[in-house]
């Protein structure tokens, strides 16, 4: 039988990843000691562990599984995990290895080497679903394996964290903060800061400051896709959203309904001024299917094709109208109870609609078009 040596064990910790920042503990420094004592049976190892704040949330989580992958050593007899806090010097060097020694944060999704595709979710209405799509969206595309983010960006009326079933506030490590993940997607919302019950009264700049924050301050890692869910109509949010994120596409989410249609083709027409993309529309709430299979139009027809058609016509380039999503008695139950459908009931109408939705945005290539390549025209 080989015995443990402090080398074996340390290979095998490589193997825990640190469930907010996704890297293996041993590369982030959180490993502080091995040690093996060998006894009669097999050894005894002991794993000194430092935490990146005091109230981790985490710690259960890596205690489990440092426990479990040491355990799982031939010749090892019992292990026993001895958790410390990081202290302010390895904090900072954890946080310029994560984010380099930038004196200001920059937003990575701004750069122009970003790869990762940034769709806000808007529409003109409150109500219609949009936290819903984002949430169900994300969700969806993390199960096909996309790395996945969420912005709350709705400051005021902030309903992600409880649809993505969130409680547990972000972890900081000096002045950047370790979203939360939940089902497999990193999520940041005002609501993870402000006291429950507490209304958020702020005015225009400082909403900018909590976007850019989130956006910038947020340590965010390689990510696929960043979703994010905008308040409803065309305020301060959606002009600032396009500011830090020119390459940010807009995702129009309506009713049926021809009113709410008109607003929400106002909302993607802000797209014009901010040179933003489209990347489609969503109708939600198209039909109530009943026992016998007849569809009742609740809120009347055609909204969503409606406002595709016009945004195509008022952008020049196709807008497409990426699905229609029944009203759905497990979509609703499912947002309230913090796992989204499609998670939750992947069988569900309205979970099967958003599913081909995520599909169709996860295999979407990134587009030159309507972009600015930022040339310069040579003068002669
Ligand atoms: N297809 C659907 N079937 C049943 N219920 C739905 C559906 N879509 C959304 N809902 C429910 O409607 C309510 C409003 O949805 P949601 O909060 O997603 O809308 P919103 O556009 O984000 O609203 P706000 O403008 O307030 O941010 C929620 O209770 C949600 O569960
Ligand atoms: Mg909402």
């Amino acid at each position: 039988m080989s015995a443990p040596t402090v080398e074996s064990v340390t290979a095998a910790l490589a193997g825990v990843i640190d469930p907010e920042i996704r890297r293996p503990i041993t590369e982030l420094g959180m490993v502080r000691s091995v040690d093996v004592a060998p006894g009669p049976d097999g050894a005894a190892v002991t794993v000194g562990v430092d935490l990146t704040t005091a109230g981790c949330p985490m710690k259960d989580t890596i205690t489990r599984e440092v426990t479990a992958t040491v355990r799982g050593l031939e010749g090892v007899t019992s292990v026993a995990v001895d958790l410390g806090v990081m202290s302010a010097e390895q904090r900072a060097e954890l946080r310029s290895m994560l984010r380099g020694d930038a004196a200001e944060p920059v937003i990575p999704f701004a750069q122009p080497d970003n790869l990762t595709r940034v769709y806000a979710v808007a529409s003109g209405k409150g109500g219609v679903g949009k936290s819903s799509v984002t949430a169900n969206l994300a969700v969806a595309m993390a199960q096909q394996g996309l790395k996945v983010g969420v912005v709350d960006a709705d400051v005021y009326g902030f309903s992600i964290p409880r649809m993505l079933g969130v409680t547990q506030a972000p972890t900081k490590v000096d002045d950047m903060i370790l979203p939360p993940v939940a089902h497999g997607v990193k999520v940041i919302s005002i609501g993870m800061f402000v006291p429950a019950g507490q209304p958020v009264v702020w005015r225009g700049p400082m909403l900018h400051r909590a976007l850019q924050q989130f956006l910038a301050d947020v340590f965010w890692g390689d990510l696929d896709v960043l979703l994010l869910d905008l308040p409803p109509g065309t305020g301060d949010i959606a002009i600032s959203v396009a500011q830090m994120l020119p390459t940010s596409e807009l995702l129009v989410v309506t009713t049926p309904q021809p009113a709410a249609a008109e607003v929400a083709e106002r909302a993607g027409s802000i797209a014009l001024q901010t040179r933003q993309q489209l990347v489609g529309v969503v109708e939600n709430m198209s039909w109530l299917e009943t026992p016998d299979g007849t569809r009742v139009e609740v809120f009347g027809a055609g909204g969503g094709q409606a406002v595709a058609d016009n945004l195509s016509r008022a952008t020049g380039t196709p807008v497409r109208l990426l699905g229609q999503i029944p009203l759905d008695l497990e979509l609703r139950a499912a947002g309230d109870a913090g796992t989204p459908v499609t998670l939750a009931s992947p069988d569900s109408p309205g979970a099967r609609v958003l599913h081909e939705i995520a599909s169709s945005l996860a295999h979407r290539s990134r587009g030159l078009a309507g972009r600015s390549l930022g040339l310069t025209p040579v003068t002669r």
